[in-house]
């Protein structure tokens, strides 16, 4: 087990999973916990997550994300969607536009993390078809998807991935 540290330095995208290594009740729980820990505007928690376990469904995912095939490879996706109208309830049309996307973004951000805290692995895959994936999973009027992320055992390694020098990206006032 890592600290935070360790956890989140060997966080990569899997793309490649062992389709026969299911994903455990327990941890899946743990993973939509930690999700559900996530901070959110007004402690509203303005998003809902569906467990995508059925292949059929995933293979349909796959289609309206432009045929990226791990999704269905992966045991479970899971699609994070925000719920603009329970922000804006209470805090009008800054919650709808920029809170209930917040709030269910950092809970996706939290539930990779704990993804591989559990020793497993995970793709945050934002190029969808944001109307097709309401169709496939017959979401809730409102709710709109904006991240599925693939979920398993991984069958690859990747390389660590480069990132932009902290003082291109940093300003210290
Ligand atoms: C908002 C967002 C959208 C992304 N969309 C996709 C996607 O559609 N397909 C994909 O394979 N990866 C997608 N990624 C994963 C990124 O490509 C990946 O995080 C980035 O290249 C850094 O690599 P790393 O995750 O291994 O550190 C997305 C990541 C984010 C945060």
């Amino acid at each position: 087990m890592w600290d935070f540290f360790g956890t989140v330095r060997h966080r990569h995208s899997i793309r490649k999973y062992q389709p026969d290594m299911p994903v455990e009740a327990e941890k899946l729980h743990a993973i939509l916990e930690m999700a559900c820990a996530a901070p959110s505007a007004g402690d509203l928690q303005a998003y809902r997550i569906i467990v995508v376990r059925d292949p059929a469904e995933r293979r349909a995912l796959v289609h309206v994300a432009h045929e990226q095939g791990f999704i269905a490879e992966a045991p479970v996706c899971l699609v994070f969607c925000a719920d603009p109208a329970r922000s804006a309830a209470t805090f009008g049309e800054r919650g709808a536009r920029l809170y209930a996307v917040q709030d269910a973004t950092i809970a996706a951000a939290y539930a990779q993390l704990a993804i591989v805290a559990a020793g497993m692995g995970s793709t945050w895959v934002g190029y969808f078809d944001e109307e097709q994936v309401r169709a496939v999973l017959g979401l809730e009027p409102g709710l709109v998807p904006i991240a599925l992320m693939s979920l398993g055992y991984p069958a690859e390694l990747p390389e660590p991935s480069s990132r932009r020098r902290l003082d291109e990206v940093i300003g210290w006032r």
